[in-house]
């Protein structure tokens, strides 16, 4: 391990004041008000979806494009209720009392318990939020393709390595989701959007510190075969992470199939080229331990065309 300062346990200090659930006031329902709101952009920002950033989405109708943002929406919104409940958590699940207890310190372990309450609450917020949309404009709900994904990773991972999958899921996605928020909370929103996505985010930053410090740990812990699985099943998560929902695609362009399929011809085509983007926290937080300097792990990465 390059460096072991114990980040986590000086960010999760003032938890019992500062986490969103001990300390942010209910602010996540519409009002009529917000639900006139018809500027596409206030309920998703573009920035945030290839798919809406995609040019052939310029020539949508605005009621077509405000649709197309609603949907991202609640799709976010379902997405993370559950990854939070039945990914992250259940890392956290194995850390706290399952096969990975003993890679962790008890301080650690309680941490962890901060983070597994923080993400139950997230799944609430989010599903009110996803439940008063989705009923209030009609729309359909799906599960997303990443999760899918997900769960089949978990399901075909052999049995003794089960726990470290979840974890690697849960590493991935934590460090991804900063990145992910931060773009979102940047930008003008519905205010009950705008406030989930700051609540969110708040304790989302100290998670990621959380994740990337759990696993340096790990990692200077675990055997050789846990090393080469634990590599393997990182670049495949962070393949689930990049690839795109078609399904989703053509349920958001529904009333426009013929440009949903541009749209979703042009991500199939260029998501491995955003890869090292979307990756950067999760690549940070691996730099900071030595496996990329194992010539073996360093071309594994590479050929998935994260490091170069
Ligand atoms: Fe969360
Ligand atoms: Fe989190």
């Amino acid at each position: 391990m390059k460096n072991r300062p114990n980040r986590s346990s000086a960010v999760f200090r003032n938890w019992h004041l500062s986490s969103s659930v001990r300390s942010r006031p209910y602010a996540y329902g519409f009002s009529s008000a917000d639900f006139s709101q018809a500027e596409p952009e206030l309920w998703f920002p573009v920035v945030l979806s290839p798919a809406l950033s995609h040019e052939s989405s310029e020539s949508l109708s605005k009621p077509e494009l405000l649709r197309a943002h609603l949907y991202h929406l609640v799709y976010f919104m379902d997405y993370t209720t559950a990854l939070e409940m039945t990914h992250v958590n259940q890392a956290i699940n194995c850390m706290v009392s399952g096969d990975l207890e003993r890679y962790f310190d008890e301080g650690e372990r309680r941490t962890a318990l901060k983070l597994y309450a923080d993400e139950g609450y997230h799944a609430l917020f989010s599903r009110e939020i996803a439940d008063q949309v989705a009923s209030h404009f009609g729309l359909l709900r799906m599960k997303s393709a990443r999760l899918e994904r997900l769960d089949q990773v978990v399901r075909e991972s052999p049995l003794e390595f089960r726990c470290l999958t979840r974890f690697c899921i849960a590493f991935v996605s934590e460090t991804l989701i900063t990145h992910e928020l931060y773009k979102l909370s940047r930008e003008s929103l519905v205010t009950p959007v705008a406030h989930m996505l700051s609540d969110h985010l708040h304790d989302e930053g100290r998670h990621a510190i959380f994740f990337s410090d759990c696993f340096a740990r790990l990692w200077s812990q675990i055997a050789i075969r846990e090393k080469d699985y634990i590599v393997q099943v990182i670049i495949q998560v962070l393949a689930v992470f990049g690839r795109p929902d078609i399904i989703f695609l053509h349920l958001v362009f529904k009333s426009r199939p013929d440009i949903g399929v541009k749209v979703a011809d042009g991500l199939e085509a260029n998501w491995v080229k955003r890869m090292p983007e979307i990756s950067e926290m999760t690549l940070r937080a691996i730099q900071a331990t030595d496996l990329l300097d194992d010539e073996i792990y360093f071309s594994k990465f590479n050929a998935a065309g994260l490091v170069f």
